[in-house]
């Protein structure tokens, strides 16, 4: 029964966050000019927390920029090894020195174009903790599957492939975010109702797998959320902030969501 857990969000247990994923956009100077107008433009804003996802290559000179802000910085992955012969590959090291909290893990386009897998998403995960980083661990269906009726048997597949073996305060302090593939970049959002179904159907099997952490992970709606369709997804009692690629590459659009985001 996708309502036996209490689904009243309780903003004690969960500060909404909202996350801007630039995907492979943005030079440094584009990148350090972005944060610039974003820091003045939501520096009133205390009771969301806020993170902007650059490319590797611009995140020391964001971090520079948002130093003593509210803004937090987050790489869009990394790779689990510490170092060695791993050509074009980034450890997680490397991001924490850079300024890193966050790290976005298995992505959609990745699992897509750059083949990974639940094993290596769990590898990724299992890096972030033991450096220090938060992952925020992407999951979702495919149109297809959603049109096979298949959503909720692949949702948790990628739950419990990506996150197997956390400690309880790792699962607590992971970040997930649900996005439909057929939601992202396509200006389909998916429904408040939609996006809530899941977002409560991975909130009950967290409960199952990780007991009282499920009160506390954090779950991010992401696909086409744009400053028009945000407050409505944020008024769902599972929807604890969003994941955001297009409409957080402008400082002002951005700051609506943030602002919006309560
Ligand atoms: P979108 O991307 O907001 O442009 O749909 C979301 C994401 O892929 O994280």
């Amino acid at each position: 029964d996708l309502h036996s857990f209490p689904t009243r969000r309780s903003s004690d247990l969960r500060t909404s966050l909202m996350a801007g994923n630039w995907k492979m956009n943005k030079t440094v100077e584009e990148a350090a000019g972005m944060v610039k107008a974003l820091k003045a433009a939501v520096a009133n804003v205390s009771d969301v927390e806020i993170l902007v996802c650059p490319a590797f290559t611009a995140l020391y000179a964001v971090n520079n920029e948002i130093k003593g802000s509210n803004i937090n910085l987050g790489a869009q992955n990394l790779f689990w090894e510490a170092k060695g012969a791993f050509t074009g590959e980034i450890s997680p090291a490397m991001i924490k020195e850079a300024g890193c909290s966050y790290v976005i893990i298995g992505h959609s386009e990745r699992r897509q174009y750059f083949s990974e897998t639940d094993e290596t998403v769990n590898k990724r995960v299992k890096a972030a903790f033991a450096n220090g980083l938060i992952p925020v661990v992407c999951v979702g269906e495919t149109l297809e599957e959603r049109e096979k009726d298949i959503t909720f048997k692949v949702i948790e597949t990628q739950i419990r492939g990506g996150l197997a073996g956390l400690s309880p305060e790792e699962a607590s302090s992971a970040v997930i975010a649900y996005e439909p593939v057929w939601a992202i970049g396509t200006g389909k959002t998916a429904t408040p109702d939609q996006a809530q179904q899941v977002h409560a159907f991975i909130r009950k099997l967290y409960r199952e797998i990780y007991a009282d952490a499920a009160g506390k992970v954090r779950i991010l709606y992401g696909g086409s959320v744009n400053p028009k369709n945000v407050s409505d997804l944020m008024k769902q009692p599972d929807i604890d902030g969003g994941l955001v690629g297009g409409a957080s590459l402008e400082a002002d659009s951005f700051a609506q969501l943030v602002k919006y985001s309560k």
